[in-house]
């Protein structure tokens, strides 16, 4: 088996910026595969568009779970599962720790609930690393407000974020003594974080040169 790692963070953490950075510093490797949820294959990146679009500010929680759950399985199915096999290495901007804390706590509708139809959707499949961007909840809220193309979930109101933000620390402390997740500052300057996170992803590829 390769390696799967995955990216998690509040909206406005600055995540995207720096994935981005990590792409271009890996992009002569070709067993680094960068994807992203929900989305990552051609039925996936549909269910995204339905699920983000502005025009169903009605769907209904149950539903929005189950969506990015459906995206999530297609992903495993499709694209992560097969890059494992091959001993590649899988790096997903989102997995299920943002179907707990958005779903879970945002939306209300508990984390073991939404964690009970995610175990079904992922097969099996967890990940070896959580990187989790850090941010306070002020800077959340400043770096959000400077976006003007907010999608459905971004325009979700404060209470919502701040729910989902309480739910990802709640998870974080669950997480603390597990091995899998590492903080990342992404408060400090970009250059900062960007070189933090990719010392940590350079030091765990190493346990994994001796089998390429
Ligand atoms: P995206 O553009 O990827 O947001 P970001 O750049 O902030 O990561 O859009 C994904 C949105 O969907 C984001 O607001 C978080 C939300 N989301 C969930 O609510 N549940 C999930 O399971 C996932 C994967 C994302």
């Amino acid at each position: 088996m390769g390696l799967f790692i995955t990216f998690e963070g509040p909206d406005g953490c600055g995540k995207t910026s720096i994935i981005n950075l990590i792409k271009e510093y890996y992009k002569d490797n070709e067993k680094i595969i960068f994807t992203r949820e929900p989305g990552g294959t051609k039925i996936s990146e549909k269910i995204r568009e339905i699920i983000l679009s502005n025009e169903y500010d009605n769907m209904s929680p149950r539903t929005e779970a189950l969506l990015y759950s459906a995206s999530r399985a297609q992903h495993i199915d499709e694209l992560v599962k097969p890059n494992l096999e091959k001993g590649n290495v899988v790096i997903s901007d989102r997995f299920v720790l943002s179907s707990l804390a958005y779903q879970g706590g945002g939306r209300e509708l508990g984390v073991e609930n939404v964690k009970k139809i995610n175990d079904f959707a992922i097969d099996g499949i967890n990940p070896d690393m959580i990187i989790f961007f850090y941010v306070d909840p002020l800077t959340t809220l400043k770096r959000k407000s400077l976006n003007e193309n907010a999608d459905r979930l971004e325009l979700s109101g404060d209470d919502f974020h701040s729910r989902v933000y309480d739910t990802y620390m709640e998870l974080l402390e669950d997480l603390k003594d597990n091995e899998i997740l590492r903080k990342v500052d992404a408060t400090k300057s970009m250059d900062e974080v960007f070189e933090n996170v990719k010392n940590i992803i350079d030091k765990k590829l190493e346990e994994l040169l001796w089998r390429w």
